[in-house]
């Protein structure tokens, strides 16, 4: 988690977006990090898990029910225009390449110049999504601990 943390470069962040917080280990991980005039928006395409989300006690967190593809109109609705950092939990390998990449697309286009998309995934599938719009990934750390291993891939956009 503390790798998670420090590869989303939260310390001047103003608007974070989460994706797929499930039950929201990450999700207080990243509040811990964020400053207290931060927001951050987590996404979820499980009710459910947005419902456990909503129930965290911060001002700064907003929980949306929806899928990741469609994080530009969230963004819009929750006032959260100019994102500093996204952070996704959602498993590439098994969603369809389309959707992969239209995930991606819309991460691009609503991160601020010198943003940061970190995804942290055990397969490498999302390079493959990622490749044609952020181009290779600004670094890659392996938590060799967790069983099976957790990758963490860093990407920046482009000034
Ligand atoms: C592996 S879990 C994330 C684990 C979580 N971050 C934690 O710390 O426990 C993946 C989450 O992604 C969500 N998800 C999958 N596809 C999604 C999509 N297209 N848009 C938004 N959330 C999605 C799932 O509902 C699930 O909550």
């Amino acid at each position: 988690m503390r790798r998670i943390v420090a590869l989303s470069e939260l310390d001047h962040a103003r608007h974070v977006i989460e994706l797929g917080p499930g039950t929201g280990g990450t999700t207080c991980a990243l509040l811990k990090a964020l400053a207290s005039d931060a927001r951050l928006m987590a996404v979820d395409l499980d009710p459910a898990f947005s419902e456990i989300i909503r129930q965290f006690n911060d001002d700064r967190l907003i929980s949306h029910t929806g899928s990741a593809e469609d994080i530009t109109s969230a963004v819009q609705t929750h006032h959260m225009d100019g994102v500093d950092a996204v952070i996704s939990g959602i498993p590439f390998s098994t969603i369809p390449e389309t959707t992969g990449l239209a995930i991606v697309s819309a991460i691009h286009s609503i991160l601020n110049p010198g943003g940061v998309f970190l995804a942290y995934q055990f397969r490498s599938d999302v390079v493959k999504r990622t490749d044609p719009v952020f181009g290779a990934p600004a670094r890659v750390e392996s938590e060799l601990l967790n069983i099976p291993p957790m990758h963490v891939y860093q990407w920046r956009k482009s000034n």
